[in-house]
């Protein structure tokens, strides 16, 4: 990727306007200098999305979302940086400038989006095949056998391939060479179209952008024998990488906060049919990595559904165990064997109230597999042992204690001691609640120009946390505010407007940070510093009455 030159950056941000940007996704209303309106990061009744239009600053007081312009439009868009400029670029029509890159980026830039529009090109020309041409009649037909709306499958773009080499004869004319239809994974080793006479499936990645497909077996007679046939791997096309109808499910799976993963295809279009929407399908393997972080870009929750009959199966298991791993919130909704998602579409809402969590999903398991009380003992204790403590691990202990009829006294040996002690648990808070103060006390500075002097008073030691340190000397001081700190300064922007602190409270708070550095010198002084110190905590407290 080539470097957006600076100034074009700054051009951009000049030009875009954020209350654009963030009124498109939800309603803003005007309250004094700022708007406020529904988050559009989670589902809320009452607005506490807050935005400074002065500033390019937003801070949701339900969700915490945060940040500027090229955050919001990173989150809600799920670009990078330079995608969210470019993005904006294209928005607010900025001609966007590259720094000089070398001839082989820009060589390898250009052929990969001659390919993209290549594919992008070959899934129009399918889908007028299954639409508009005779040749279609069977595949729409089975599509209607299927209960699949003609409305649901436009939505996905399903198409149809004609076969021979109608694909290549048509790309070749438009100026795509041999090479790149190759490529695209579209000709075939002899040249001709590589998918023939199957209704397919584009898959695309999380912008929308086709990179490949999935091509269904629709005929007795086809010569290949698998029900799908994928596109070839590439450096552009990586099965692996994508999650079928992300692209469509993002919205929806950022405002339900929570991804369901189905196996099939067919499946993400009969749910979104009878109108679930945070649906993607894993498309048949163990969910990858790659799968997985893309995933957690938009929720932390998802719900794995499958099949009963492969849910315990190696694969399935690997990727719950990769998904748990990596922190994520997995609900398993096993469903009756041999049948599917989509036979259920209708009271699916009900299915899913049958999910479990992982952890008891697990334990199940590892009971179920074990030999004897004493092996599931055994296993249920490793298993449990990696995890934190959390009330889904206290249900799946009480679950192992139950099924193994564990005497009282056995039962705390299922879950070891860990991390999350109580001892760990209470300085925790009272470590929140100082970084708090600072934050508060930080918000009422930039509230109120007129506390400045009293901040100038402190020095950084009076400050915990190093990026409050940062935004202190930026206030004091005009010091730039790094990228790092914008979500920061969006929150406390918010705070200091919301009306919460006034200056009475931002000035005692200032005098509290300066007292609790005053306490903590003290501890270590020796007798003539004390004195010192007193005499200045004496000021202080005198301070606090006035
Ligand atoms: N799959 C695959 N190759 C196969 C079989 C399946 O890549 N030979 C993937 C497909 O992405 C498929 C998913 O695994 O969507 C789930 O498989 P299955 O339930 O068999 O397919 P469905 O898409 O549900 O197809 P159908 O209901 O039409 O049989
Ligand atoms: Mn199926």
């Amino acid at each position: 990727m080539s470097r957006i030159k600076d100034s074009s950056v700054e051009e951009i941000k000049a030009a875009a306007n954020i209350v654009d940007v963030v009124g498109a996704r939800t309603q803003l209303r005007k309250v004094g200098g700022r708007y406020t309106g529904r988050c559009p990061f989670h589902e809320e009744r009452t607005p506490s999305f807050s935005l400074s239009p002065d500033k390019g600053l937003y801070y949701c007081f339900g969700c915490a979302a945060k940040g500027d312009l090229i955050t919001f439009v990173r989150e809600t868009e799920q670009l990078d940086f330079t995608g969210a400029i470019e993005w904006l670029a294209d928005r607010f029509h900025v001609q966007v400038e590259y720094e000089e890159s070398s001839g082989r980026e820009d060589e390898r830039r250009r052929r990969r989006e001659r390919l993209v529009s290549l594919l992008e090109q070959a899934t129009v020309f399918y889908e007028r095949h299954l639409w508009e041409s005779p040749g279609g009649g069977p595949a729409r037909e089975y599509l209607v056998g299927r209960g699949l709306h003609e409305e649901v499958c436009r939505e996905f773009r399903l198409g149809l391939a004609p076969g021979g080499s109608t694909l290549v004869t048509k790309a070749l004319e438009q100026g795509f060479s041999r090479e790149e239809l190759a490529s695209a994974g579209l000709a075939g080793r002899r040249g001709s179209d590589y998918f023939s006479g199957r209704l397919l499936f584009p898959l695309a990645d999380a912008r929308g952008r086709v990179l490949g497909f999935q091509a269904r077996r629709l005929r007795e007679d086809d010569p290949l024998r698998a029900k799908y046939v994928n596109s070839p791997e590439s450096d552009l096309f990586r099965k692996g990488d994508l999650l079928y109808g992300l692209d469509r499910a993002r919205g929806a799976i950022a405002k339900q906060e929570r991804a369901l993963v189905v196996e099939g295809n067919t499946d993400v279009l009969a749910l979104r049919q009878a109108g679930v929407e945070p649906v993607v399908a894993s498309m048949g393997t163990a969910l990858t990595e790659r799968q997985l972080k893309e995933l957690a870009r938009t929720t932390r929750r998802i719900f794995l559904c499958f099949d009963g009959d492969q849910a315990g199966e190696a694969a399935t298991l690997r990727g719950m165990d990769l998904a748990a791993a990596q922190g994520l919130d997995v609900r398993i909704v096993p469903l009756p064997p041999g049948q599917d998602p989509a036979d259920m579409a209708e009271r699916f809402e009900d299915v899913l109230g049958g999910a479990v969590s992982y952890l008891v999903y697990r334990v199940r398991l590892e009971l179920d597999r074990a030999a004897d009380r004493q092996e599931g003992f055994v296993r249920v204790r490793e298993l449990l042992g990696r995890f934190e403590e959390s009330p889904e691990r206290q249900d799946a202990a009480r679950l192992a204690a139950d099924r193994l009829d564990l005497p009282r006294e056995m039962q705390a040996g299922l879950v070891p001691r860990g991390p999350g002690s109580v001892t760990g648990t209470v300085s925790a808070k009272a470590l929140d609640a100082g970084l708090r103060r600072e934050r508060d006390a930080l918000a009422a500075c930039m509230a109120y120009p007129e506390l400045r002097p009293l901040l100038a008073e402190l020095a950084p030691e009076h400050f915990d946390e190093e990026s409050h340190r940062r935004l202190r000397a930026h206030l004091l001081d005009g010091e730039p505010a790094g990228d790092d700190l914008v979500g920061l300064r969006a929150e406390l922007d918010a705070r200091g407007a919301s009306g919460a602190l006034d200056v009475r409270t931002g000035r005692e708070l200032l005098l509290r940070l300066r007292e609790r550095w005053l306490l903590r010198e003290l501890a270590s002084a020796d007798l003539g510093r004390m004195k010192e110190l007193q005499t200045a905590l004496g000021k202080i407290r005198e301070a606090f009455l006035h």
